[in-house]
């Protein structure tokens, strides 16, 4: 007779360690965009409320069953298309956390374009008032904030849940020079109210344009994307109503889609702005355009 086999031992693969269950939840996310190991990681942090290190520092660890019901429920989430960035609520700008709700758009890197023109044109030394028109997540006006101290800035939205966040952003950031003022574009601001520097991220994205029915931006709200027929009826008011509101040596910066840079020099033109100039991203794409207060024509 022979001495009985050992059991074998169990197929981790099957198991619900750390390991396993990122190895099943990235195949599945993977069918879906090219970020799905990141994306599955995020989401598992959260789900076990760690931070990604823990993941890699215990990959033989057994998730509880609480902790595998939150990762699955995230997991679908993310598969009908919901952004990490509303499911972890926050996203990184400037180096700073800042959180995010479906009332605001996600902060993108592109935005940060427009903070390098800002503190480039507002030397930290001065005390200098900032207007940042339609300030969603309020990731221009904290992060000027945060950078230029003795800045006054007035931060504006339409949306009173996109003002909350930003309000919620200043506080997590300990800023304390911003006022925060509910609006329709210039109806949130005094008349007789004048800055050296108006900034905008507004919505510019063309109504029928198919990026709104695609990826992301499908959970983004509309008020903070959709800019008419073409993209470009906020760039209008904002470029016909700033110059009431601008120093006269002040400037206003204009973030604005990769291929809208001639059109809104063309309306700055009309307006009676000087010193137009574009800037470009990365990628070599003008995605902000800067120009001199205009006068009344
Ligand atoms: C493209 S998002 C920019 C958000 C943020 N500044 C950023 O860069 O991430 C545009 C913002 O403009 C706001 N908005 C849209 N229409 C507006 C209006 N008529 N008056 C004031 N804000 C408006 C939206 O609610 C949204 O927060």
């Amino acid at each position: 007779m022979s001495t009985p086999r050992p059991a074998p031992k169990p197929d981790k693969s099957d198991s619900a360690t750390i390991a396993a269950v990122l190895r099943s939840a990235a195949a599945r996310l993977s069918e879906l965009n090219d970020t799905a190991r990141l994306d599955t990681e995020i989401l598992l942090a959260l789900a076990l409320n760690r931070d990604r290190s823990h993941l890699r520092a215990w990959p033989e660890r057994e998730l509880l069953p609480e902790e595998q019901e939150r990762f699955r429920d995230l997991i679908e989430q993310r598969r009908s298309g919901t952004p990490i960035a509303y499911l972890s609520g926050e996203k990184e700008f400037w180096s700073r956390a800042f959180k995010v709700r479906p009332d605001v758009l996600i902060p993108r890197p592109e935005t940060e374009l427009l903070i390098e023109l800002a503190l480039a044109f507002i030397p930290a030394t001065q005390m200098a008032d900032i207007l940042d028109l339609g300030t969603g997540s309020g990731a221009i006006a904290v992060t000027v904030a945060a950078e230029r101290p003795l800045a006054r800035i007035t931060a504006t939205d339409l949306s009173t849940g996109a003002l909350e966040v930003a309000q919620e952003n200043a506080g997590l950031h300990g800023v304390r020079n911003i006022r925060f003022q509910l609006g329709d574009w210039f109806n949130a601001v005094q008349d007789d109210e004048r800055f050296d520097l108006i900034v905008s991220n507004p919505p510019y994205v063309a109504d029928d344009d198919p990026h709104l029915s695609q990826g992301d931006v499908r959970f983004e709200p509309a008020l903070a994307l959709k800019g008419g027929i073409h993209g470009l009826d906020a760039f209008r008011i904002i470029a016909r109503e700033a110059r009431d509101y601008l120093k006269p040596h002040g400037r206003l910066m204009l973030e604005h889609g990769f291929d809208q840079a001639k059109s809104l020099a063309d309306l700055l033109t009309e307006f009676g702005y000087t010193d137009i100039s574009h800037h470009l991203d990365l990628q070599g794409y003008a995605r902000v355009t800067t120009a001199r207060s205009g006068k009344r024509v």
